[in-house]
């Protein structure tokens, strides 16, 4: 099919503007179809693009998909650390570890935040920056809790999804925790327990 030869002036039927430039006169013809069909999808597009990249809490935000390849990245490297312990003292050193805290940080926010707040003020979990706890006496209670869970699963067993060594070094951002000013704290839960030890020197 050959396309019709282009139209002059004279044949035209449309209807012409009324302003004219310079001599220059213009048809009032309507925007197309296809245009408003494109400017409609890009809108919705850049709405749902906010919504997902910008406010997503489903660890969508190229800050969140920064930290999880940073963390598989981590994981790759935390075979030359051997096995760490989880005794309070070895768990307190992991928190001068930047390396392990970006990964533990990581782990958090992608697991733990729905429930204990992305900062730990608490949600539907605990508080973990104030100074009450319920299961907690010592640094090391917090890695059995993370390991084996709490309060009849309501905290979740993640003996499973973690590694040893990524549960101790999640009990170390944990304890770090605590003292922080989350956004929005949840009313403390449980009694007021002393300070964690000071670390031992290495
Ligand atoms: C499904 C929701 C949920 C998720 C996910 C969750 N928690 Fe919890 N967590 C809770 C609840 C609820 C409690 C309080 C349990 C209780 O009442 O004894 C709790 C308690 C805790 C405690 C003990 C606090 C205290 O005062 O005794 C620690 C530590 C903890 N969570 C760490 C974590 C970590 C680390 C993760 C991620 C690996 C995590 N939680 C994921 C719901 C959750």
């Amino acid at each position: 099919m050959s396309n019709p030869p282009p139209r002059t002036a004279s044949q035209a039927t449309d209807p012409l503007t009324d302003h004219e430039y310079d001599g220059i006169r213009e048809f009032d013809n309507p925007t197309p179809g296809w245009w408003y069909w494109m400017f409609g999808t890009s809108v919705v597009f850049s709405a749902l693009y906010l919504v997902f990249f910008h406010f997503s809490v489903a660890g969508w935000t190229v800050e969140d998909s920064w930290s999880n390849d940073q963390r598989a990245e981590f994981v790759r490297v935390f075979g030359s650390v051997g096995q760490l312990k989880a005794d309070d003292q070895s768990i307190l050193q992991q928190i001068d570890n930047p390396q392990f805290m970006t990964i533990a940080k990581a782990a958090f926010i992608g697991n733990c935040s729905a429930c204990h707040g992305k900062d730990g003020g608490g949600l539907v979990g605990v508080n973990l920056c104030d100074e009450s706890f319920k299961n907690i006496k010592h640094v090391s209670d917090i890695f059995k809790v993370i390991t084996d869970g709490a309060n009849a699963g309501a905290m979740p067993a993640w003996k499973r999804t973690f590694s040893d060594n990524e549960r101790v070094i999640l009990a170390a951002y944990v304890a770090s925790l605590r003292g922080t000013t989350p956004a929005v704290a949840k009313a403390a839960e449980g009694e007021p327990i002393p300070a964690w030890p000071k670390p031992a020197a290495k």
